[in-house]
């Protein structure tokens, strides 16, 4: 890769950085498109983050992306917010605008590209059942919302996560406790695992999806691995599945697109690509 001293930057700030997918992705689609530009991993320890991110735009970056554990900071320092990013309480990409920052989440809008991805991004009187109330879910809700689904059941380990998430969005969302799951699913068109169960050295989800009607529809937001436990549960029954590294891989399309000036696709190489440095990554 040659640079020249007008190389568009930008990159990923976070602490620790060194198991992000980020340089990965970023990176295929600069050499994809033969840019001149670089995106590199910031590793930022938490008491310098403030003065990190208010010195990139005065170092030439065009922006960052946000991961752990500087989401709600960076929601904090925004100067204007996106609706996801308000929703959320949480900014997962950063535009600069002069010395101003711009702050959005697209991992709402990059969710639901993943379901798009699959055929599965209708929402319009649906019925959603979504496991776990944390940062994540939340997005995802919101974007369910958007799309219109009919109903978004919420079920979660601590209670009050979920009470909480049911009286930001309203009716259209109830929280359910664990043993009404097995009810919820016999009616439910899509579920979501919005843990971070059956995540790579965690315990697993148990739960029974002999319940689900034939079309349901079960997406994992866990892509290590890649086919998680409920995955391969769910296909072995013939359920249409959505993966979660087709979020990652969304995500990343509106910032790569805000720097550098172009559209990005998520294609089969590239998730070839990924697969292989998270396969490297053990
Ligand atoms: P994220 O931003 O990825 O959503 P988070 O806000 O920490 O991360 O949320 C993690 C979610 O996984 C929560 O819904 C959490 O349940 P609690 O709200 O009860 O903590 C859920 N989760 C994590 N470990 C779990 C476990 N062992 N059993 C059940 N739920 C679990």
């Amino acid at each position: 890769m040659n640079l020249s001293g007008k190389a568009k930057l930008a990159g990923v700030l976070g602490w620790p950085i060194g198991h992000s997918l980020s340089p990965a992705l970023h990176g295929f689609w600069i050499a994809e498109h033969g840019l001149d530009a670089a995106y590199v991993p910031l590793p930022v320890e938490p008491q310098h983050f403030d003065m990190a991110l208010s010195a990139l735009p005065r170092l030439g970056f065009s922006g960052v992306n946000i991961t752990l554990p500087y989401k709600l900071r960076a929601f904090q320092l925004s100067d204007e917010l996106d609706d996801a990013a308000r929703a959320t309480g949480s900014v997962n990409t950063v535009v600069f605008d002069g010395a101003k920052v711009l702050g959005r989440n697209t991992d709402v809008p990059g969710y639901l590209s993943s379901l798009d991805d699959a055929g599965a991004g209708q929402m319009k009187g649906k019925i959603v059942v979504v496991l776990g109330a944390g940062g994540a879910a939340r997005g995802i809700v919101f974007g369910l919302l958007s799309r219109g689904a009919h109903q978004v059941l919420v079920v979660n380990r601590t209670r009050s996560k979920s009470d909480a998430l049911v009286s930001f969005f309203g009716s259209p969302v109830a929280a359910i406790g664990w043993p009404d799951l097995t009810a919820a699913l016999t009616g439910c068109d899509l579920l979501i695992n919005a843990t971070s169960l059956g995540m790579q050295g965690q315990s697993g989800l148990d739960i029974d999806l002999s319940h689900l009607k034939p079309s349901a529809i079960v997406s994992d937001i866990v892509y290590r691995p890649l086919e998680t436990a409920l995955l391969a549960d769910a296909r072995r029954r013939g359920h249409k599945c959505v993966e979660g590294l087709g979020m990652l891989l969304h995500q990343a399309r509106p910032g790569f697109a805000a720097w550098f000036g172009l559209e990005p696709r998520v294609s089969p190489e590239l998730r070839h690509h990924l697969v292989s440095v998270l396969e490297g990554a053990g």
